[in-house]
């Protein structure tokens, strides 16, 4: 079995799913954006305060060359931005089976309302700014997104459901 990596926009609930995939599987569960706040001792927010959101991205690349050297299989759940930047989505492709946690902008804009995580990009936007800001971005990101090898349907994939295909596919 190679790395399984979840992508896609802020508020698919990666971090949710990858979790229960990874206990499902009885693999590790890997969060680059947790990654980043342990080699740093900073919280994202204050990263992106302090050194702004190209630091934040060269931060994000170097977690993602260090996750997927680690030789044991493990579900890696990423930050929405992270297949947009670099070459970090053929990097992705090439180290696991890359799955994209599809979403309206309607739901993951209420999914994103509802949320108690801080996050810098948004901070503070009201609904119909939140709105705007996740059309325009996905529609810019989904062209990253798209080249996942699996796509599935965010907030309705279950581990239970996906579980079995990485098991299949395991050597
Ligand atoms: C970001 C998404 C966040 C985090 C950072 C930037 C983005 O992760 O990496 O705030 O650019 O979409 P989540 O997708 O886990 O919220």
């Amino acid at each position: 079995m190679k790395h399984i990596i979840l992508i896609g926009f802020m508020g698919a609930g990666k971090s949710t799913l990858g979790h229960a995939l990874a206990r499902r599987l009885e693999i590790p569960f890997i969060d680059t954006d947790h990654c980043i706040v342990c080699k740093t001792g900073k919280t994202i927010e204050q990263i992106f305060q302090e050194s702004g959101e190209d630091a934040f991205r060269q931060l994000e690349r170097e977690i993602l060359l260090e996750v997927v050297q680690q030789s044991s299989p493990s579900v890696i759940s990423t930050g929405g931005g992270m297949p947009c930047f670099f070459n970090n989505m053929e990097v992705m492709n090439k180290a696991g089976t890359t799955v994209y946690l599809q979403a309206s902008p309607d739901s993951l804009t209420s999914w994103l309302i509802r949320s108690s995580n801080k996050r810098p990009l948004i901070a503070n936007m009201s609904e119909p700014d939140l709105l705007h800001y996740v059309k325009e971005t996905l529609a810019t990101r989904e062209l990253y997104y798209l080249q996942a090898k699996l796509h599935v349907i965010a907030h309705s994939a279950s581990p239970e459901e996906l579980a079995p295909f990485f098991l299949a596919n395991s050597e």
